[in-house]
């Protein structure tokens, strides 16, 4: 199975792929490395913390756990995981091994970015959105209450390491909230993954797996080469936002606790792809297929009751937004995508009533 390699100005690191692959993660413990402190979720942890702790073998180590969930994803926690790590002997010599889903690895990378001023981090991804997503390209962080990940760091790790094999226990539902983030790929720049999706839902739905690995390793492909572009998204790194924009948006109308993060990215595409199609950058054809194939992956949770006119108001107060201008990531072909703040306001709430009912 391949090896990606994300580069940046300050390192280097591998995303391995391979069925199996949790067996690899000793060899990315520097040498003389201290304790390394595993940071799971129980739930995971119970289903595949055996062949992680077989992997780490006799290296010094301790097993911390994090509650989960996005109300969770707080400074709080984090702080409870440091005092944790500082009880058990955790040091500057220490090193993180973050073990779960986007919210752990957003959450364990935040605290190897500020424990002691920076510790390494090995990150170990198990659910497909982080796999395809999260875990690579070293953003890490956690909420405030009136917004999502206002608090954070880019730290990148060691090496991510990515096994498959471990989606087999996933419920469908957060199957399918990875799936949107694929589609995200290939919308904004692979058109053949973006086909794949359209054209085989019933092979990615049943966890084919010569379809799983190549929609990870694309993905993979596609994040690293953006991130290693401009790891600090000031130029082309902001592409990776389409729908992103909508979907936070989404995400903190309804609390955080109605959506989960793909299924408010899959509804943020939609509207992103109405608002392209409005502003003449996007063909109707394309269109369709984008809306199609989304709408191939649902259902989305019920949207009725939103009020179009608060998401419009929360677009403004986005941590993208600069100086009231918001940077809209809008397709303008299958595999290709143009960030523009010049949009007609009118559009935009046309876009986001459209997308609640389409
Ligand atoms: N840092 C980034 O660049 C980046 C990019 C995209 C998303 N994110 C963040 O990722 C988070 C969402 O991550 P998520 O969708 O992975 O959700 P999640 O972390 O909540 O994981 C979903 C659920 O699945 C469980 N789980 C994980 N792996 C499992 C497995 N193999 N089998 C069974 N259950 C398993 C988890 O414990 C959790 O209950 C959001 O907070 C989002 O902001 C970060």
């Amino acid at each position: 199975m391949p090896s990606y390699f994300v580069e940046t100005s300050a390192c280097r690191y591998p995303v391995l792929v391979e069925r199996g692959g949790l067996r690899n993660v000793r060899q990315f413990i520097p040498e003389r490395a201290g304790k390394a402190f595993l940071i799971s979720t129980e739930d995971v942890w119970k289903l595949h913390g055996a062949a992680l702790a077989r992997a780490i073998g006799d290296h010094p180590h301790e097993i911390l756990f994090f509650p989960g969930g996005e109300p969770r994803k707080r400074l709080a926690e984090v702080e409870t995981l440091a005092e944790q790590m500082v009880a058990r002997g955790g040091d500057r010599s220490s090193v993180i091994v973050a073990f779960g889903g986007g919210i752990l690895t957003d959450v364990a990378g935040f605290l190897a970015a500020i424990f002691m001023r920076g510790i390494p981090v090995i990150q170990i991804p198990t659910t497909l959105l982080a796999q395809v997503d999260a875990a690579i390209g070293g953003k890490t962080g956690v909420n405030l209450a009136c917004g999502k990940n206002l608090l954070g760091s880019f730290h990148q790790p060691l090496a991510v390491i990515i096994d498959p094999g471990v989606l087999d226990t996933l419920p469908e539902r957060e199957y399918r909230a990875g799936l949107f983030e694929i589609i995200k790929h290939g919308v904004i720049a692979d058109a053949d993954l973006f086909w794949l999706m359209s054209r085989e839902p019933q092979r990615v739905m049943s966890h084919a797996p010569e379809v799983v690995d190549r929609m990870i390793c694309d993905s993979v492909r596609i994040k690293a080469e953006v991130v290693s572009g401009d790891e600090k998204e000031q130029d082309r790194r902001r592409i990776l936002n389409f729908g992103h924009t909508f979907g936070h948006a989404l995400e903190a109308e309804t609390g955080y606790s109605q959506f989960l993060h793909g299924e408010a990215v899959a509804w943020g595409m939609k509207a992103a792809t109405l608002l392209g199609a409005k502003e003449r950058l996007l063909s109707v054809e394309d269109k369709q297929e984008i809306l199609r194939c989304v709408n191939s992956y649902g259902p989305l949770p019920p949207l009725a009751g939103i009020d179009p006119a608060r998401i419009a108001a929360r677009l403004k107060s986005d941590k993208k937004t600069v100086q009231g201008k918001i940077h809209f990531v809008l397709p303008e072909r299958i595999g290709a995508v143009k960030i523009t703040a010049d949009v007609q306001e009118r559009f935009v709430a046309a876009a986001i009533e459209e997308a609640l009912t389409c």
